[in-house]
Parts: C-alpha cells; sequence; structure tokens
C-alpha cells in the first residue's frame, strides 16, 4: 500500500482540531481528506467550503455515498460503538479518539465484530502502540529489575471556566466524574493496562469554578486485585500552564519512576517529557534519568499500515481498550457528589 486513502471526518467540533493538527499535518502523508460531516449543518458547510470537499449532515448518506477506505469518528463517546457498527457495515476502518465508549459491553461487542470483519479500529488513547513514555516504562520495569508494582499517584490538570451548553458534558450520566472522564481517561487507559484488573473504586469529585451541572475537580482511589493501590487526579481548576502532562510516580518493590514531575516552562519544555528512575540494587542507591519526545498523537502511520495488513506485536489488545472503559464504569457506581 503506498497511495494515499480517503478518509470521511464525522464530527466537526473538536474534530476541527483533530482536521488542522492532525490530519493536515501528519495524517496527510496517509490520509486524504475526501468529505466531511456534522449533524449541524452550519459546521459541515463551513468545514467543507474551507477543504473543498462535500459535506454532509446524515453519517448514513455520507458512508452510502462515497468511495472512503477510513472514518475518522470524532463524535462524543456515548453511542460511539454504533456509529462504528455503520462503518463496519460498508467496510470502511475507523479512526476514532478518547474515550472510546460509556459502556464496556458495547465496546467489547464492536471491537471483536469489527476484528471479524477484518476491520481496523484505533484510537488516540489506548494509542495502538505504547506512546514513547509507556514504552519508557515498560523498559525501565525490566532493566532497572523493579520487582512488583506497589502503588502510583497519577495526574493531570488544565484550567478551564465552563459554561452550560446542553451537551453530553452537561450530564453527569453521559459524563461521569467528568475530569476524570474527560481528561483522566488518558491515564485510566494507561494504568488500566500497566497495573491490571480493578477490585475496587472510590471516588471524591467537587464543582469549583465550572458553571457546568458535572465537576470540574476529581481524585479516584484504585484497588486493583494484585493488591496495587493507586490515584488518580483530574482537574480543570489549576491554572500554572503545565497542563496536560499526565505526570506519574509509580512505586515499586525495588525503585520508584517519576515522569514529568519537574516544573516546567511550558514555553521551553516543548513535547519533551522527563523520565526519572531510583532504584536499588545490593543494598545501594541508583538513579537514571532522561529526557523523551513525547509521542502521544494519533498515529496515522500505524492505523493505514494495519489496514495495509501490517503486524505490530505491541498493539494493544482489545481487553486492554475495554479494561479502560470497565474502571469507568466502576467509578461510575461508586460516585459521592
Ligand atoms: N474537546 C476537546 O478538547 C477534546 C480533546 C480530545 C478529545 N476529545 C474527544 O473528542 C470527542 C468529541 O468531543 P467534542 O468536544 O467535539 O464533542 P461535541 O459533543 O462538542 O461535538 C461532537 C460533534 O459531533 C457531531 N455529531 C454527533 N453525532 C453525530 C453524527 N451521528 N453524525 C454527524 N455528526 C455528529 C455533533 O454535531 C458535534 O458537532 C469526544 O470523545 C471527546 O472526548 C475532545
Amino acid at each position: 500500500m503506498n497511495k494515499r486513502m480517503k478518509a470521511a471526518v464525522v464530527g466537526l467540533s473538536f474534530g476541527g482540531w483533530v482536521i488542522e493538527n492532525e490530519l493536515l499535518k501528519e495524517g496527510s502523508k496517509y490520509f486524504e481528506i475526501d468529505s466531511v460531516c456534522d449533524l449541524n449543518e452550519e459546521k459541515a458547510k463551513s468545514w467543507g467550503e474551507r477543504l473543498g470537499v462535500p459535506y454532509y449532515t446524515d453519517m448514513d448518506r455520507l458512508l452510502a455515498e462515497r468511495q472512503i477506505g477510513a472514518c475518522v469518528l470524532i463524535t462524543g463517546p456515548v453511542g460511539r460503538a454504533k456509529q462504528i457498527d455503520k462503518c463496519i457495515d460498508r467496510g470502511i476502518h475507523v479512526m476514532t479518539t478518547k474515550p472510546f465508549e460509556l459502556t464496556a459491553t458495547e465496546a467489547e461487542r464492536v471491537l471483536k465484530r469489527a476484528r471479524e470483519k477484518g476491520i481496523v479500529v484505533q484510537m488516540n488513547s489506548p494509542s495502538p502502540r505504547p506512546a514513547s513514555y509507556m514504552k519508557a516504562i515498560l523498559d525501565y520495569q525490566k532493566r532497572f529489575d523493579l520487582g512488583r508494582p506497589i502503588a502510583y499517584r497519577a495526574a493531570d490538570w488544565c484550567s478551564y471556566r465552563e459554561k452550560p451548553d446542553g451537551l453530553w458534558y452537561d450530564d453527569p450520566e453521559r459524563c461521569p466524574v467528568a475530569p476524570i472522564f474527560r481528561l483522566g481517561i488518558y491515564m485510566i487507559n494507561e494504568v488500566a493496562s500497566l497495573m491490571g484488573d480493578v477490585e475496587k473504586v472510590s471516588v471524591a469529585e467537587s464543582r469549583i469554578f465550572t458553571g457546568r451541572p458535572t465537576s470540574d475537580n476529581a481524585l479516584v482511589s484504585v484497588l486493583h486485585k494484585n493488591g496495587v493501590v493507586g490515584s488518580i487526579f483530574a482537574s480543570f481548576c489549576v491554572n500554572d500552564l503545565q497542563h496536560y502532562k499526565c505526570s506519574y510516580e509509580i512505586n515499586y518493590e525495588r525503585g520508584t519512576i517519576y515522569k514529568a514531575v519537574k516544573p516546567r516552562n511550558s514555553e521551553t519544555a516543548g513535547n519533551k517529557v522527563s523520565m526519572q528512575v531510583v532504584y536499588t540494587k545490593d543494598g545501594r542507591q541508583y538513579m537514571h534519568e532522561e529526557e523523551i519526545e513525547d509521542s502521544s498523537n494519533y498515529q496515522w502511520e500505524v492505523f493505514y499500515r494495519c489496514i495495509g495488513g501490517a503486524a505490530y506485536d505491541d498493539l494493544v489488545s482489545d481487553e486492554q481498550i475495554v479494561a479502560g472503559i470497565r474502571l469507568i464504569e466502576m467509578m461510575k457506581k461508586e460516585k459521592m457528589i
């Protein structure tokens, strides 16, 4: 496969950002935007005219009329599996976004169906292949013989002052423990695959600055079946311009891994992530430090090559994708606003 594949973009709110920052950049090496679609005609028309491509307000019509190989699906997470079904029915591969689904059974069902039909379904989180820092964490565990994981603290924050707009973001049923579902989801997906099955979760959440009915500040404590305990903090309330860093402290039997915990100047930090490992061997303490590129963008090349039949031995499994959604479901049951 060496020709660009035609792709439609469905959902043009955050999808507009994906077009500008992903599909017209790195993604354009592999995919050509063929058409766009949004239920909102103004958005569809404006993107269609801007890109010089046909626009639709009905996804079914687009899928029936356009000769496309892929659909970039950037609608909300509620009912995403059913939208993916429509693509599968027409033999169209899907790149979508986090959170993949709100319901684990639906996620599991559609991933299995896609696999059976030979359709590639990928998303930005969990990413198809591990992001650079996840690869580094997996490598450190082995290289420095850290032993079994014991505990973790994961944190991510940014600064929003949102008003209600009637979207799914306002509905605690469709957007449970909002900062975790919207922002903490990256960490949820990562700890679900690093730390294994979850036994129990508990949630603390609050509304500090938001005008929405859903929370803007939240902490989830997680007990894993293997005894690991962890916390995931996500907030839209902190304005220190160290946003979207997903920092981690992970304790193991014989060491601790730190990711991006150093205070950084956002203008000079670029895409670099600072990693540190402190570990012990034969009673002595050692330290390893490095800066790595953060590669947490959409993996267009992997998507394209998987469609062409390429095999990678480190691709995320369906179980790992579903594990994150199970954790969200447990959190939804446990929440105590
Ligand atoms: N907003 C962000 O900063 C951000 C960042 C990363 C990822 N995401 C993810 O991107 C997804 C979309 O987020 P958003 O903020 O754009 O949500 P949104 O609800 O604001 O927008 C979704 C868009 O999709 C359209 N849409 C919904 N169903 C459709 C259908 N069947 N056919 C055609 N169009 C349809 C809607 O009209 C709307 O314009 C979510 O999963 C979100 O978590 C958002």
